[in-house]
């Protein structure tokens, strides 16, 4: 009783912005806690205007995704965090479940703007003093800032998932960006897991060939013959690295194919064409709202935070 008494008064306060209603009235009610009422409207010209309503403590949490409408709940996310300074927050907790703008962290062509350090910038500018995420596109993401920042990641409950849902499956990476997550849902389910290798031809083309493995010798496809087949990304957009995947998966006798991964970004009619190409199920997390968002994160967020 006392414990919970002294949690009670030490526990900060939780705003959600409008991209992650749902993940943050999770996270409060993992942690026990307030959410801070806010409004949020738009001028008649079309300007964003926000207000925070509730009392604030000297400790908060924003839990706010910047996917899409990327540019807009990108300014909400830095007027909240900017109101809460102005209000006298003294610690401001930023949780990013996904981070927009993310996978464009260094010039792949010269006098590309590297959206990611902009982006970073802004946040930390602003007022934010602490960083977290999940599944980051890339770690080094972390280096653009000077707060402390922290990659989470979905990996525990995404292999819960599959321990559920399939029955002796092997996990593939759809291509070698993926090898780290596919061993460490294999180590944790005891399984098999191999990748497949892509090369991105435009941001909605991409190549996929079965082709050498970490130690270089052949991966050895014919593996997935008869077998529940799970493939696991970081990042599912237009759908077009899994489609082929799938479709290299089918060809060699793949008894079902899944498909679990972190952050639903889903362009246009990405489901609809996943499950015409052929995947069985299709299992994203809530980083961003979606259909498929089955699995969720808060549980993650919510056990960081208490810390
Ligand atoms: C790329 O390296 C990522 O891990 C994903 O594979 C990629 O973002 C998926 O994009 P799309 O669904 O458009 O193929």
């Amino acid at each position: 009783m006392m414990i919970k008494f002294y949690l009670k008064l030490v526990i900060l306060l939780i705003i959600g912005g409008s991209a992650s209603q749902n993940l943050t009235a999770k996270i409060a009610a993992e942690l026990g806690d307030e959410i801070c009422p806010i409004e949020i409207k738009r001028f008649p010209d079309g300007e964003k205007y926000i207000r925070i309503k509730g009392k604030i403590e000297e400790e908060m949490i924003i839990v706010q995704s910047t996917g899409y409408p990327q540019d807009e709940n990108l300014i909400e996310l830095l007027f909240l965090i900017s109101t809460l300074k102005d209000l006298g927050a003294k610690k401001i907790r930023v949780v990013l479940p996904y981070f927009g703008y993310g996978r464009q962290e260094k010039c792949f062509k010269e006098g590309e703007t590297i959206s990611a350090k902009v982006v970073s910038n802004l946040i930390e500018k602003t007022g934010a003093t602490e960083f977290i995420s999940l599944n980051l596109h890339e770690d080094s993401l972390r280096d653009f800032f000077s707060i402390p920042t922290h990659n989470l990641s979905a990996i525990p409950v995404i292999a819960e998932y599959i321990k559920k849902n399939t029955k002796n499956p092997i996990i593939v990476g759809p291509d070698k960006g993926a090898l780290d997550f596919t061993t460490e849902i294999a180590n944790i389910l005891k399984c098999e897991s191999i990748y497949l290798s892509k090369v991105r031809i435009s941001p909605d083309k991409v190549e996929t060939k079965i082709v050498a493995n970490v130690n270089d010798s052949k991966i050895d496809i014919s593996m997935v013959e008869g077998k529940e087949v799970v493939l696991v990304d970081d990042i599912i957009s237009t759908g077009g690295t899994i489609i082929n995947a799938t479709k290299i998966l089918k060809e060699h006798g793949a008894k079902s194919v899944d498909v679990c991964f972190v952050h639903p970004v889903l362009v246009n009619d990405a489901v609809l064409k996943i499950y015409g190409a052929g995947v069985r199920n299709i299992i994203g997390t809530d980083t961003l709202t979606s259909d498929v968002s089955h699995v969720s994160v808060a549980n993650i967020v919510a056990n960081f935070l208490k810390k």
